[in-house]
């Protein structure tokens, strides 16, 4: 690997005793998500975290008591021009996305940004032209798509047990956690947004959004409609003002129904046989519904931890210089259906084309 600026990673991964690479991690924010980023690249077998940086005291202090052997820092410009670290996770709010990013990128290393990508798409751009320049990889994370139910529900699709897609149904809502710098759907939406491009071969070709703000300025309930090619609709509802969480999502196939219930612990995924058929009667207007109601099973759904499998599969794209599939183009899509429905809720739900 080239070591120079603008031609590759600035550094080469580390071997270690048994003659496999180590990629070296360094993650900057530790608030509520990092812990989690910290504690699945360090528990790999070739990658370790070695720095943690976060501004905030409280941060650092938690970080110490965890990791004692990790280097704190309180500025990222420490961390994203440490000649040590090969890939620079960004665990911060959105709006720091871009900047951080983009200076890990001109700093040789590859990077893993939190989800939503960036703030615009023409950021998102600028980062995935930097990194193909710099013989770099980006990874988004949409943790969703390495969880065993998104997984069995990808297989369920592919092997054709739903049959052709009518719809996509998400109900992700709860009390709090507010946030201040973006709104509900830009909090809450990437999640069912990445793993709709991830489930649906089709991409959506119009958006509509409505939605209320309540307490801090940002719309706080909201309520996302897809349009895609083929009569597929999907449809988003988040909300911050939930007196009860819900993560329930309903597939409708042309063959099998499916309930996406991702609170529980056991039976996440329910397939019903269940449809609707139509045929013509006798008269020309006259149609004869008949309704199927069949079996209910629920599919074995591998217990993983998402983000375990997620950080494994970065360090093998690295390691193997393999582009992910959910890379800074699915991170960069998902930002592009962000921005149209915030342009739609701004217009009280006009439908804006993608
Ligand atoms: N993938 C998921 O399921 C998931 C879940 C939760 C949050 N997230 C994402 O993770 C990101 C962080 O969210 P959070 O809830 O942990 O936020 P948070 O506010 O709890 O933590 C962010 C931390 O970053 C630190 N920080 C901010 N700017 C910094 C800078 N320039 N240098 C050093 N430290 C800095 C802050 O001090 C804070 O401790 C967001 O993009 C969010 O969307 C993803």
């Amino acid at each position: 690997m080239a070591t120079r600026l603008g031609v590759g990673p600035s550094s080469i991964p580390m071997k270690i005793e048994t003659g496999k690479e180590m990629i070296r991690v360094g993650v900057i924010g530790y608030g509520y998500w990092g812990p989690n980023v910290v504690r699945n690249f360090h528990g790999q077998e070739q990658s370790k975290v070695v720095a943690v940086c976060d501004q905030n005291r409280n941060c650092q202090r938690r970080a110490h008591q965890a990791y004692p052997s990790v280097r704190l820092m309180e500025d990222s410009k420490d961390l994203l021009t440490a000649t040590d670290i090969d890939v620079v996770a960004v665990v911060t709010p959105v709006w720091t996305h871009y900047e951080l990013a983009k200076t890990a990128l001109e700093n040789g290393k590859h990077v893993f940004v939190e989800k939503p990508f960036t703030c615009t798409t023409a950021q998102a751009e600028e980062l995935i032209e930097l990194a193909e320049r710099n013989h770099l990889k980006i990874m988004v994370d949409h943790t969703f798509l390495f969880t065993g139910a998104v997984t069995r529900i990808r297989q369920l699709i592919d092997d054709g047990t739903l049959g052709d897609l009518y719809y996509y149904d998400s109900t992700r809502v709860n009390l709090g956690l507010f946030q201040h710098d973006v709104n509900v759907i830009w909090d809450l939406a990437p999640h069912d947004l990445s793993i709709m491009d991830y489930l649906i071969k089709e991409k959506p070709e119009a958006v509509v959004a409505t939605g209320e703000q309540h307490l801090n300025g940002v719309a706080d309930v909201a309520f996302i409609t897809l349009y895609y090619p083929n009569n597929i609709i999907g449809h988003i509802n988040v909300n911050w003002l939930s007196p009860v969480k819900v993560r329930t999502t309903l597939i409708g196939g042309e063959k099998k129904m499916l309930v996406w219930n991702d609170l529980e612990a056991d039976e996440k995924l329910k397939i019903y046989d269940k449809g609707v058929q139509m045929s013509s009667g006798e008269g020309m207007y006259q149609l004869l519904v008949s309704y199927r109601s069949g079996d209910m099973w629920s599919p074995k759904v591998e217990q993983v931890e998402a983000l375990k499998a997620e950080a494994a599969y970065f360090v093998d794209c690295i390691l193997n210089n393999k582009t992910p599939f959910n890379d800074g183009a699915a991170g960069l899509h998902v930002v592009k259906m962000l921005e149209a429905a915030d342009e739609s809720l701004k217009q009280k739900g006009k439908i804006i084309q993608l």
